[in-house]
Protein backbone atom coordinates (compact mmCIF):
# COMPACT_ATOMS: atom_id res chain seq x y z
CA UNK A 1 0.00 0.00 0.00
CA UNK A 2 2.21 3.04 -1.28
CA UNK A 3 -0.79 5.22 -1.85
CA UNK A 4 -1.40 7.58 1.09
CA UNK A 5 -4.02 10.17 1.58
CA UNK A 6 -3.66 12.89 3.91
CA UNK A 7 -6.80 13.65 6.42
CA UNK A 8 -7.73 17.05 7.84
CA UNK A 9 -10.12 16.98 11.10
CA UNK A 10 -12.26 19.27 12.54
CA UNK A 11 -13.50 18.72 15.89
CA UNK A 12 -11.09 16.87 18.71
CA UNK A 13 -13.91 16.08 21.05
CA UNK A 14 -16.53 12.93 20.62
CA UNK A 15 -16.42 12.98 17.88
CA UNK A 16 -12.89 13.54 17.04
CA UNK A 17 -11.78 10.62 18.90
CA UNK A 18 -14.20 8.48 17.79
CA UNK A 19 -12.98 9.65 14.00
CA UNK A 20 -9.10 9.46 15.07
CA UNK A 21 -9.44 5.60 16.45
CA UNK A 22 -11.43 4.89 13.11
CA UNK A 23 -8.58 6.28 10.69
CA UNK A 24 -5.53 4.86 12.89
CA UNK A 25 -7.38 1.30 13.17
CA UNK A 26 -8.81 0.73 9.34
CA UNK A 27 -5.27 -0.04 7.71
CA UNK A 28 -4.20 -2.30 10.77
CA UNK A 29 -7.53 -4.00 11.06
CA UNK A 30 -8.69 -4.28 6.86
CA UNK A 31 -7.01 -4.30 3.49
CA UNK A 32 -7.30 -0.50 2.05
CA UNK A 33 -5.96 0.57 -1.24
CA UNK A 34 -4.57 3.87 0.65
CA UNK A 35 -3.13 4.70 3.84
CA UNK A 36 -4.87 7.42 5.70
CA UNK A 37 -2.64 10.17 7.22
CA UNK A 38 -3.35 11.94 10.05
CA UNK A 39 -2.08 14.90 8.80
CA UNK A 40 -3.61 18.00 10.55
CA UNK A 41 -6.20 18.43 13.50
CA UNK A 42 -8.21 21.68 13.83
CA UNK A 43 -9.61 23.72 16.29
CA UNK A 44 -10.11 26.40 18.19
CA UNK A 45 -8.40 25.62 21.49
CA UNK A 46 -4.20 25.00 20.70
CA UNK A 47 -3.74 23.85 23.83
CA UNK A 48 -6.80 21.59 23.83
CA UNK A 49 -5.48 20.46 20.05
CA UNK A 50 -1.86 20.09 21.32
CA UNK A 51 -3.18 17.13 23.79
CA UNK A 52 -5.40 16.17 21.23
CA UNK A 53 -3.01 15.52 18.74
CA UNK A 54 -0.28 13.95 20.84
CA UNK A 55 -2.80 11.28 22.28
CA UNK A 56 -3.74 10.23 18.24
CA UNK A 57 -0.71 11.25 16.40
CA UNK A 58 -1.98 13.90 14.72
CA UNK A 59 1.19 15.48 12.54
CA UNK A 60 -0.09 19.15 12.96
CA UNK A 61 -2.52 20.92 14.52
CA UNK A 62 -4.41 24.47 13.48
CA UNK A 63 -7.11 26.88 14.78
CA UNK A 64 -7.40 28.08 10.95
CA UNK A 65 -9.03 25.65 9.40
CA UNK A 66 -10.25 27.26 6.17
CA UNK A 67 -7.00 27.55 5.00
CA UNK A 68 -6.14 23.94 5.99
CA UNK A 69 -8.89 23.02 3.61
CA UNK A 70 -6.97 25.45 0.69
CA UNK A 71 -3.90 23.20 1.14
CA UNK A 72 -2.82 20.83 -1.92
CA UNK A 73 -1.70 17.91 0.06
CA UNK A 74 -4.75 17.56 1.83
CA UNK A 75 -6.82 15.15 0.69
CA UNK A 76 -9.69 14.37 2.89
CA UNK A 77 -11.77 16.91 4.94
CA UNK A 78 -13.61 14.67 8.75
CA UNK A 79 -16.32 17.09 9.48
CA UNK A 80 -16.55 16.10 13.28
CA UNK A 81 -17.96 19.56 14.70
CA UNK A 82 -21.65 20.74 16.05
CA UNK A 83 -23.77 20.55 13.25
CA UNK A 84 -24.32 24.37 12.31
CA UNK A 85 -20.93 24.13 10.98
CA UNK A 86 -21.35 21.48 9.02
CA UNK A 87 -23.36 23.36 5.78
CA UNK A 88 -20.34 26.09 5.51
CA UNK A 89 -17.55 23.78 6.01
CA UNK A 90 -18.74 21.13 3.40
CA UNK A 91 -19.16 23.58 0.91
CA UNK A 92 -15.68 24.93 1.36
CA UNK A 93 -14.27 21.35 1.66
CA UNK A 94 -16.34 20.77 -1.70
CA UNK A 95 -14.78 24.29 -3.69
CA UNK A 96 -11.44 22.75 -2.63
CA UNK A 97 -11.79 19.44 -4.25
CA UNK A 98 -11.72 17.85 -0.99
CA UNK A 99 -13.34 14.40 -0.75
CA UNK A 100 -15.52 14.63 2.28
CA UNK A 101 -16.52 12.49 5.30
CA UNK A 102 -19.15 14.50 7.71
CA UNK A 103 -20.57 13.96 10.62
CA UNK A 104 -24.75 13.67 11.08
CA UNK A 105 -26.95 15.18 11.02
CA UNK A 106 -26.51 16.49 7.88
CA UNK A 107 -27.20 20.23 8.02
CA UNK A 108 -29.64 22.52 9.79
CA UNK A 109 -32.27 21.80 7.15
CA UNK A 110 -32.85 20.71 4.01
CA UNK A 111 -31.74 24.11 1.81
CA UNK A 112 -28.56 23.55 3.59
CA UNK A 113 -28.41 20.01 2.52
CA UNK A 114 -29.29 20.54 -1.23
CA UNK A 115 -26.75 23.15 -1.99
CA UNK A 116 -24.30 20.59 -0.01
CA UNK A 117 -25.10 17.97 -2.20
CA UNK A 118 -24.95 20.52 -5.12
CA UNK A 119 -21.31 21.93 -4.21
CA UNK A 120 -20.16 18.22 -3.97
CA UNK A 121 -21.64 16.71 -7.09
CA UNK A 122 -20.25 19.92 -9.08
CA UNK A 123 -16.70 19.36 -6.80
CA UNK A 124 -17.09 15.56 -8.34
CA UNK A 125 -15.51 14.26 -5.25
CA UNK A 126 -16.07 11.82 -2.83
CA UNK A 127 -18.57 12.13 0.12
CA UNK A 128 -19.30 10.04 2.93
CA UNK A 129 -22.27 11.02 6.19
CA UNK A 130 -21.46 9.15 8.73
CA UNK A 131 -24.39 7.29 9.54
CA UNK A 132 -22.32 4.66 10.86
CA UNK A 133 -25.06 2.30 12.12
CA UNK A 134 -25.18 1.14 8.65
CA UNK A 135 -21.84 -0.10 9.29
CA UNK A 136 -23.06 -2.77 12.55
CA UNK A 137 -22.60 -6.12 11.39
CA UNK A 138 -26.00 -7.13 12.34
CA UNK A 139 -27.83 -4.02 10.31
CA UNK A 140 -26.08 -5.16 7.38
CA UNK A 141 -27.74 -8.50 8.28
CA UNK A 142 -31.03 -7.15 8.49
CA UNK A 143 -30.85 -5.34 5.40
CA UNK A 144 -29.26 -8.48 3.19
CA UNK A 145 -31.95 -10.48 4.89
CA UNK A 146 -35.12 -8.04 3.47
CA UNK A 147 -33.14 -7.51 0.19
CA UNK A 148 -33.13 -11.50 -0.08
CA UNK A 149 -37.37 -11.37 0.83
CA UNK A 150 -36.75 -13.12 4.29
CA UNK A 151 -39.52 -10.92 5.62
CA UNK A 152 -41.61 -11.19 2.74
CA UNK A 153 -43.32 -8.16 2.26
CA UNK A 154 -43.13 -5.29 4.94
CA UNK A 155 -45.69 -4.27 6.58
CA UNK A 156 -44.53 -2.38 9.75
CA UNK A 157 -41.11 -0.03 10.79
CA UNK A 158 -41.50 0.31 15.14
CA UNK A 159 -38.65 2.33 15.14
CA UNK A 160 -37.27 4.13 18.37
CA UNK A 161 -34.14 5.91 19.92
CA UNK A 162 -34.01 6.89 23.48
CA UNK A 163 -31.52 8.63 25.84
CA UNK A 164 -31.54 9.49 29.54
CA UNK A 165 -28.99 12.42 29.41
CA UNK A 166 -31.66 15.21 29.84
CA UNK A 167 -34.11 13.54 32.34
CA UNK A 168 -32.26 15.58 35.39
CA UNK A 169 -33.82 18.83 35.13
CA UNK A 170 -30.55 20.61 36.33
CA UNK A 171 -28.26 19.05 33.74
CA UNK A 172 -26.42 21.81 32.19
CA UNK A 173 -27.12 23.50 28.64
CA UNK A 174 -24.85 22.51 26.01
CA UNK A 175 -24.71 23.21 22.27
CA UNK A 176 -27.43 20.24 21.78
CA UNK A 177 -29.97 22.73 22.85
CA UNK A 178 -28.77 25.35 21.02
CA UNK A 179 -31.31 25.55 18.02
CA UNK A 180 -28.83 27.54 16.11
CA UNK A 181 -26.32 25.20 16.58
CA UNK A 182 -27.96 22.18 16.45
CA UNK A 183 -30.85 22.73 14.17
CA UNK A 184 -33.20 21.15 16.78
CA UNK A 185 -33.15 18.42 19.78
CA UNK A 186 -33.29 14.51 19.29
CA UNK A 187 -35.80 15.19 16.39
CA UNK A 188 -33.02 15.74 14.29
CA UNK A 189 -30.37 14.61 16.54
CA UNK A 190 -31.37 11.00 16.79
CA UNK A 191 -34.35 10.95 14.51
CA UNK A 192 -31.29 11.33 11.45
CA UNK A 193 -30.25 8.17 12.44
CA UNK A 194 -33.84 6.47 12.19
CA UNK A 195 -35.00 7.83 9.33
CA UNK A 196 -31.36 7.03 7.45
CA UNK A 197 -32.05 3.62 8.50
CA UNK A 198 -35.69 3.34 7.93
CA UNK A 199 -34.85 4.28 4.21
CA UNK A 200 -32.14 2.16 4.03
CA UNK A 201 -34.16 -0.91 5.26
CA UNK A 202 -38.08 0.07 4.37
CA UNK A 203 -37.60 2.48 1.58
CA UNK A 204 -38.60 5.95 0.68
CA UNK A 205 -41.36 7.80 3.33
CA UNK A 206 -44.01 9.55 1.38
CA UNK A 207 -46.00 11.35 4.38
CA UNK A 208 -45.27 12.13 7.68
CA UNK A 209 -47.50 13.15 11.37
CA UNK A 210 -45.33 14.54 14.33
CA UNK A 211 -45.75 15.53 17.52
CA UNK A 212 -42.84 17.39 19.63
CA UNK A 213 -42.67 17.65 23.23
CA UNK A 214 -40.41 20.38 25.22
CA UNK A 215 -40.64 19.17 28.77
CA UNK A 216 -37.93 21.48 30.49
CA UNK A 217 -38.58 25.19 29.34
CA UNK A 218 -34.95 26.64 30.80
CA UNK A 219 -31.30 25.27 31.83
CA UNK A 220 -28.35 27.07 33.36
CA UNK A 221 -25.60 27.17 30.76
CA UNK A 222 -21.80 26.63 31.21
CA UNK A 223 -21.62 30.35 32.84
CA UNK A 224 -24.21 29.45 35.67
CA UNK A 225 -27.18 31.80 34.07
CA UNK A 226 -29.99 30.49 32.75
CA UNK A 227 -30.80 29.87 29.33
CA UNK A 228 -34.08 29.56 27.50
CA UNK A 229 -34.21 25.87 25.62
CA UNK A 230 -35.08 26.14 21.90
CA UNK A 231 -35.47 22.57 20.55
CA UNK A 232 -37.57 19.69 21.10
CA UNK A 233 -37.08 17.15 23.88
CA UNK A 234 -38.89 14.41 22.10
CA UNK A 235 -40.19 13.62 18.78
CA UNK A 236 -43.04 11.43 18.05
CA UNK A 237 -43.04 10.51 14.23
CA UNK A 238 -45.56 8.08 12.06
CA UNK A 239 -44.72 7.69 8.60
CA UNK A 240 -46.42 6.15 5.68
CA UNK A 241 -43.89 4.69 2.93
CA UNK A 242 -44.40 4.55 -0.52
CA UNK A 243 -44.48 0.88 -0.31
CA UNK A 244 -47.39 0.99 1.33
CA UNK A 245 -45.71 0.17 4.79
CA UNK A 246 -45.88 2.00 7.68
CA UNK A 247 -43.48 2.93 11.06
CA UNK A 248 -43.41 5.07 13.77
CA UNK A 249 -40.19 6.35 15.93
CA UNK A 250 -40.14 8.29 18.74
CA UNK A 251 -36.70 10.23 20.02
CA UNK A 252 -36.36 11.19 23.45
CA UNK A 253 -33.36 11.77 25.64
CA UNK A 254 -35.65 11.66 28.38
CA UNK A 255 -35.56 7.99 28.81
CA UNK A 256 -34.69 7.18 32.20
CA UNK A 257 -31.99 4.19 32.11
CA UNK A 258 -32.30 3.65 28.48
CA UNK A 259 -28.49 4.61 27.68
CA UNK A 260 -28.30 4.60 24.22
CA UNK A 261 -31.18 2.53 22.86
CA UNK A 262 -31.29 2.76 18.96
CA UNK A 263 -33.75 0.23 18.69
CA UNK A 264 -36.31 -1.04 15.65
CA UNK A 265 -38.36 -4.09 14.61
CA UNK A 266 -39.59 -4.53 11.32
CA UNK A 267 -42.93 -7.05 10.72
CA UNK A 268 -43.25 -8.46 7.27
CA UNK A 269 -45.12 -11.39 5.46
CA UNK A 270 -42.41 -13.87 5.79
CA UNK A 271 -41.19 -13.31 9.48
CA UNK A 272 -39.76 -10.19 11.87
CA UNK A 273 -36.40 -9.08 12.87
CA UNK A 274 -35.38 -6.54 15.87
CA UNK A 275 -32.03 -4.61 16.62
CA UNK A 276 -31.31 -3.46 19.60
CA UNK A 277 -27.94 -0.90 19.84
CA UNK A 278 -27.53 -1.73 22.87
CA UNK A 279 -26.78 -5.64 22.17
CA UNK A 280 -25.33 -4.45 18.84
CA UNK A 281 -23.98 -7.86 18.14
CA UNK A 282 -27.25 -9.43 17.85
CA UNK A 283 -30.40 -9.66 15.94
CA UNK A 284 -33.63 -11.15 16.33
CA UNK A 285 -35.21 -13.11 13.51
CA UNK A 286 -38.76 -14.61 13.28
CA UNK A 287 -39.66 -16.72 10.55
CA UNK A 288 -43.24 -17.69 9.40
CA UNK A 289 -41.85 -20.24 7.21
CA UNK A 290 -40.62 -22.45 9.90
CA UNK A 291 -43.34 -25.25 11.36
CA UNK A 292 -45.80 -23.64 13.64
CA UNK A 293 -45.48 -25.62 16.61
CA UNK A 294 -41.53 -24.51 16.78
CA UNK A 295 -42.01 -20.83 15.38
CA UNK A 296 -40.43 -18.44 18.00
CA UNK A 297 -38.55 -15.56 17.94
CA UNK A 298 -34.78 -16.42 17.85
CA UNK A 299 -31.32 -14.40 18.30
CA UNK A 300 -28.36 -14.85 15.89
CA UNK A 301 -25.28 -13.74 17.33
CA UNK A 302 -23.95 -11.83 14.43
CA UNK A 303 -20.24 -12.38 15.21
CA UNK A 304 -19.12 -14.94 12.66
CA UNK A 305 -16.85 -14.70 9.54
CA UNK A 306 -19.12 -14.87 6.94
CA UNK A 307 -20.93 -12.02 8.64
CA UNK A 308 -19.66 -8.73 7.30
CA UNK A 309 -16.71 -7.09 9.04
CA UNK A 310 -16.03 -9.72 10.97
CA UNK A 311 -13.93 -11.72 9.68
CA UNK A 312 -11.48 -8.74 9.86
CA UNK A 313 -11.68 -8.51 13.67
CA UNK A 314 -11.22 -11.91 16.21
CA UNK A 315 -11.57 -14.98 15.93
CA UNK A 316 -15.26 -16.43 15.91
CA UNK A 317 -17.77 -15.19 18.57
CA UNK A 318 -15.73 -12.55 19.85
CA UNK A 319 -17.94 -9.41 20.05
CA UNK A 320 -17.17 -5.73 18.98
CA UNK A 321 -18.82 -2.36 19.82
CA UNK A 322 -19.17 1.11 18.70
CA UNK A 323 -16.37 2.38 17.74
CA UNK A 324 -16.33 -0.58 15.11
CA UNK A 325 -18.69 1.08 13.16
CA UNK A 326 -16.30 4.16 12.71
CA UNK A 327 -13.45 2.02 11.40
CA UNK A 328 -15.72 0.44 8.92
CA UNK A 329 -16.97 3.60 7.63
CA UNK A 330 -13.13 4.91 7.41
CA UNK A 331 -11.85 1.81 5.63
CA UNK A 332 -14.92 2.05 3.13
CA UNK A 333 -14.67 5.50 2.39
CA UNK A 334 -11.20 5.00 1.84
CA UNK A 335 -11.41 2.40 -0.78
CA UNK A 336 -14.23 4.01 -2.54
CA UNK A 337 -11.67 7.25 -2.98
CA UNK A 338 -8.83 5.13 -4.67
CA UNK A 339 -11.64 3.45 -6.56
CA UNK A 340 -13.62 6.27 -7.25
CA UNK A 341 -16.82 4.81 -6.56
CA UNK A 342 -19.45 6.43 -4.70
CA UNK A 343 -20.20 5.19 -1.44
CA UNK A 344 -23.58 5.20 0.71
CA UNK A 345 -24.81 7.13 3.02
CA UNK A 346 -23.81 10.11 1.24
CA UNK A 347 -25.14 13.26 0.77
CA UNK A 348 -27.97 12.58 -0.97
CA UNK A 349 -28.59 10.29 1.36
CA UNK A 350 -28.48 13.42 3.81
CA UNK A 351 -30.70 15.11 1.33
CA UNK A 352 -33.58 12.79 1.76
CA UNK A 353 -33.27 12.72 5.54
CA UNK A 354 -33.29 16.43 5.98
CA UNK A 355 -36.30 16.59 3.81
CA UNK A 356 -38.43 13.93 6.06
CA UNK A 357 -37.12 15.74 9.29
CA UNK A 358 -37.89 19.34 8.02
CA UNK A 359 -41.41 17.74 7.27
CA UNK A 360 -41.39 16.38 10.47
CA UNK A 361 -40.92 19.89 11.71
CA UNK A 362 -43.36 21.40 9.43
CA UNK A 363 -46.24 18.93 10.70
CA UNK A 364 -45.60 19.30 14.53
CA UNK A 365 -45.88 22.85 14.08
CA UNK A 366 -48.93 22.97 12.04
CA UNK A 367 -50.49 19.51 13.28
CA UNK A 368 -51.19 18.25 10.11
CA UNK A 369 -50.00 15.38 8.45
CA UNK A 370 -47.63 16.67 5.79
CA UNK A 371 -47.00 14.55 2.35
CA UNK A 372 -42.90 14.22 0.98
CA UNK A 373 -42.36 14.42 -2.52
CA UNK A 374 -39.07 13.19 -3.81
N1 LIG B 1 -22.37 9.30 14.44
C1 LIG B 1 -22.54 9.33 15.75
O1 LIG B 1 -22.75 8.30 16.39
C2 LIG B 1 -22.45 10.66 16.47
C3 LIG B 1 -22.38 10.70 17.87
C4 LIG B 1 -22.25 11.94 18.50
C5 LIG B 1 -22.20 13.10 17.77
N2 LIG B 1 -22.30 13.05 16.40
C6 LIG B 1 -22.26 14.29 15.59
O2 LIG B 1 -20.90 14.70 15.47
C7 LIG B 1 -20.79 16.13 15.43
C8 LIG B 1 -19.88 16.58 16.57
O3 LIG B 1 -20.44 16.19 17.80
P1 LIG B 1 -19.55 15.89 19.10
O4 LIG B 1 -20.41 15.09 20.01
O5 LIG B 1 -18.22 15.37 18.69
O6 LIG B 1 -19.41 17.37 19.67
P2 LIG B 1 -18.34 17.85 20.75
O7 LIG B 1 -18.96 19.03 21.41
O8 LIG B 1 -17.88 16.71 21.58
O9 LIG B 1 -17.11 18.32 19.84
C9 LIG B 1 -17.26 19.37 18.92
C10 LIG B 1 -15.89 19.80 18.44
O10 LIG B 1 -16.05 20.84 17.47
C11 LIG B 1 -15.12 21.91 17.78
N3 LIG B 1 -15.66 23.17 17.29
C12 LIG B 1 -16.80 23.79 17.68
N4 LIG B 1 -16.93 24.97 17.03
C13 LIG B 1 -15.85 25.09 16.22
C14 LIG B 1 -15.40 26.09 15.31
N5 LIG B 1 -16.10 27.20 15.11
N6 LIG B 1 -14.25 25.87 14.64
C15 LIG B 1 -13.53 24.75 14.83
N7 LIG B 1 -13.90 23.77 15.69
C16 LIG B 1 -15.05 23.93 16.38
C17 LIG B 1 -15.05 21.87 19.30
O11 LIG B 1 -13.89 22.53 19.74
C18 LIG B 1 -15.01 20.37 19.56
O12 LIG B 1 -13.71 19.87 19.42
C19 LIG B 1 -22.24 16.64 15.57
O13 LIG B 1 -22.75 16.94 14.30
C20 LIG B 1 -22.98 15.47 16.20
O14 LIG B 1 -24.35 15.45 15.89
C21 LIG B 1 -22.40 11.86 15.76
Amino acid sequence: MNKKLNVAIIGHRFMGRAHSNGWKQAPKFFTLEAEPVLKVACGRDKQELRKFADNWSWEEISTDWESVFEREDIDIIDIATPTHLHHEMAIKAAKCGKHIFCEKPFALNLQQAESMLEAAQSANIIHYLNHNYRRCPAIVLAKKMISEGKLGRIYHLRSSYQQDWLANPDTQMGWQLDHELSGGGPHIDLGSHCIDLAHHLVGNISSISCLQAHFVKERRNSNNTKQPINVDDASIMSVEFDNGAVGSFECTRYASGRKNRNYFEINGSEGSIVFDLEKMNELEYFSSNEPSQEQGFRKIIVTEPNHDYVKNWWPPGHIIGYEHTFVHSAADFINSIVANNSITPNFQDGVNCMRVLDAGNLSAKTGQRVSIAH
